[in-house]
């Protein structure tokens, strides 16, 4: 497709181009209700987020701001970088002064004895079991000892592009599904920076795939019930596998965690007359799979001969990647849903918070709090083992609850049972439904935190598939939400285990170019930073929020002048937006992780060309096969990222 954009247009305005497509109760006072309303106008929406926005600043700046860490390397400003222009370009565009390179794509051999991604075939069973798998998503980089160590989930893959040589453009052979499941689930790999570029260490012994095949230890409540009992694995200890691992998180105590988000779409079931469940349809298991035909070789995916396999599935995945003889560990504590990401905090008391989403539309934010404290270079192995887990309800006036699950509360009759069937035992008392929770991230330098509400269009319109209403109001303020949100709390004293926290709206993304309304979103969007479904978010060591898109690239209607997904950069002091990032066609912006230093930020280019209809040959160009990549950015001046 041809390029219609010049240099010129590239930084600081933004590009349309048609056919591409903490405890401050005293801020928040707003009643419940009059904030939902006053969400529904622009002039509203001023005066209740950003009033916030600008309270919580002064706040921030007489107590935590980082001024002397982005001092030393920014005269004290938050951004020096100079915005980046929306565009549908087929590459990634970072701000002058700023470079890109590939780390690693899908296919790439991370053994010498395996092969160089082939573009005729797109690799076989055997190449890919050697190699990067597809779909990049959540990563995090490790130091262990001298060497630099990076887990990288491979959420799920394109089936349209990995299988573009098949008619049905979908696994036919058993070797198909053999590559399939291969190129889901974790990559660990060495990672070196040789002359400033970063390239996987072949041979490394740290490398590592775990795929859908790889045995994996299940603990805590749930571990032995008899909904997790199958016939290769009576006793319900050891299951087989983890995929679709979406967005992800790490402890202080060096592990990885690996968040499985849409397990459900790989079941099916070869008897017709099998009766799905209430309790599986409402993580929507369905009597057919969604193209990925792992039924064809492997039993453990037909519902009707093997009906529990599902039920161990959907679970945060504890990995070790300084160990690759390690098993990984299925944690049930952490609740079953379909997992975004696991944001960990140690709060003051040193019981470890985790803050999990599950994405799907109506469906919850719940927090984890270990029963076992965090003890500095002591054992923390098991500390994800047990404790308690909580729901969110946000109430009026810009105040909010956890909801414990307990057999009590859930009428429920085991912990065993909340753990394996979170999302009724979250229904049964009463949380709030929510815009798809994607990734929730906390500041290091304060006690807040965020979550992406990426988009929800039966807001206000459907109940969530276990028949809870979705009204409008709250955190989530507009009727058939097609832009998203990002909602922030503050736990009530500054501590991560109370009950009780405030929350407000961080940003409401929006067009204001074409709405006047709510749907322009908040005033910290405006023409030169719109977007629309922020999913991934993590900040960094020194407080910059960035936010990561998976959104509608149409460019056109509701869309238009938004470009391809993107990365931006937030200040959340003062809410102001800057884009830093603009991904290929087609892809989504996914994963981040830093070098120690802070001088090298690794970005995830999730499914570039994803329709298969050859609008990406990202990143190699011509006539490739698009492929997911890892890329890091750097300063040409050697400085801090953003
Ligand atoms: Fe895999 Fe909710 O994104
Ligand atoms: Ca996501
Ligand atoms: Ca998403």
């Amino acid at each position: 497709m041809k390029q219609e954009i010049s240099n010129d247009q590239m930084v600081g305005t933004a590009v349309t181009e048609k056919n591409h497509q903490e405890n401050h109760q005293e801020i928040v006072t707003t009643d419940f209700d009059a904030l939902a309303e006053k969400a529904m106008s622009r002039r509203g929406f001023l005066s209740t987020c950003v009033g916030i926005g600008a309270g919580a600043f002064v706040m921030g700046m007489s107590s935590s701001f980082p001024m002397s860490a982005l001092a030393a390397h920014h005269g004290g400003k938050r951004f020096t970088f100079e915005p980046v222009a929306a565009n549908t370009l087929d590459t990634v565009i970072v701000p002058k002064g700023y470079s890109w390179h590939v780390v690693s794509s899908w296919g790439d051999p991370l053994w010498s004895k395996g092969v160089a991604f082939d573009h005729a075939t797109r690799g076989t069973g055997e190449s890919q079991e050697l190699a990067f798998g597809d779909n990049n998503d959540g990563m995090a980089l490790f130091t262990v000892g001298d060497k630099q160590i990076l887990a990288v989930n491979n959420e799920y893959v394109n089936l349209k592009v990995m299988f573009g040589n098949n008619e049905s453009l979908k696994p036919v052979t058993e070797d198909d599904v053999r590559k399939c499941k291969a190129a889901h689930g974790v990559t660990i790999m060495e990672v070196t920076n040789s002359g400033g570029q970063w390239s996987v260490v072949k041979d490394s012994s740290y490398n590592r795939r775990i795929t859908a095949d790889s045995p994996m230890e299940i603990t805590g409540p749930a571990r032995g019930h008899d909904l997790l009992k199958t016939s290769e694995d009576p006793e319900g200890i050891i299951s087989k596998g983890t995929w679709n691992n979406c967005g992800n998180g790490r402890t202080p105590w060096g592990t990885y965690l690996a968040c499985e988000e849409n397990f459900n779409g790989y079941f099916s079931s070869s008897d017709e007359s099998y009766e799905i469940s209430p309790e599986f349809k409402r993580y929507g298991i369905k009597h057919k799979d969604r193209g990925y035909g792992w039924s064809m070789t492997d039993d453990r995916f037909d519902m009707s001969k093997e009906p529990n396999e599902a039920n161990r599935a959907g679970y945060i995945v504890e990995i070790d990647p300084a160990d690759p003889t390690a098993t990984p560990k299925k944690r049930t504590a952490l609740g079953r849903f379909k997992h975004e990401n696991a944001e960990l905090v140690v709060a003051d008391n040193n019981c470890v918070v985790v803050y999990l989403g599950d994405d799907e539309r109506g469906e919850f934010l719940y927090k984890f709090v270990s029963k076992k404290r965090y003890k500095k270079n002591g054992n923390n192995s098991n500390l994800l083992e047990d404790g308690d887990l909580y729901v969110a309800k946000f109430e009026d006036g810009g105040k909010g609850e956890w909801l414990k699950l307990t057999p009590k509360t859930t009428g429920m009759k085991s912990k065993a049972e909340i753990c394996i069937h979170t999302r009724l035992a979250a229904s049964a008392v009463g949380a709030t439904t929510m815009d798809r929770p994607e990734w929730v991230a906390a500041n290091p330098t304060k006690k807040e935190v965020y979550c992406a509400l990426t988009n929800n269009k039966n807001r206000g319109k459907k109940p969530n598939a276990g028949g809870d209403e979705t009204p409008v109001g709250g955190p989530n303020p507009r009727e058939v939400n097609n832009y998203g949100q990002i909602v922030r709390w503050i736990p009530a004293r500054g501590d991560h285990t109370s009950t009780k926290f405030t929350w407000d709206l961080f940003v409401m993304a929006g067009n204001p170019t074409v709405h006047k309304d709510a749907y322009a979103g908040s005033a910290n969007v405006n023409a030169s930073n719109m977007f629309n479904s922020p999913d991934g978010l993590a900040f960094d060591k020194h407080g910059t929020l960035w936010i990561q898109t998976d959104g509608k690239y149409s460019n056109e209607g509701d869309f238009e002048g938004q470009g391809n997904n993107q990365m931006l950069a937030a200040d959340p002091e003062t809410g102001e937006i800057r884009r830093f990032m603009v991904g290929p066609r087609e892809c989504e912006i996914t994963g981040i992780t830093w070098s120690e230093d802070l001088k090298t930020m690794f970005v995830g280019i999730q499914h570039p060309g994803e329709k298969g209809k050859g609008e990406s040959s990202f990143p190699e160009g011509g006539n490739s096969v698009p492929r997911s990549s890892i890329v890091a950015i750097t300063k040409d001046d050697g400085g801090y990222i953003g």
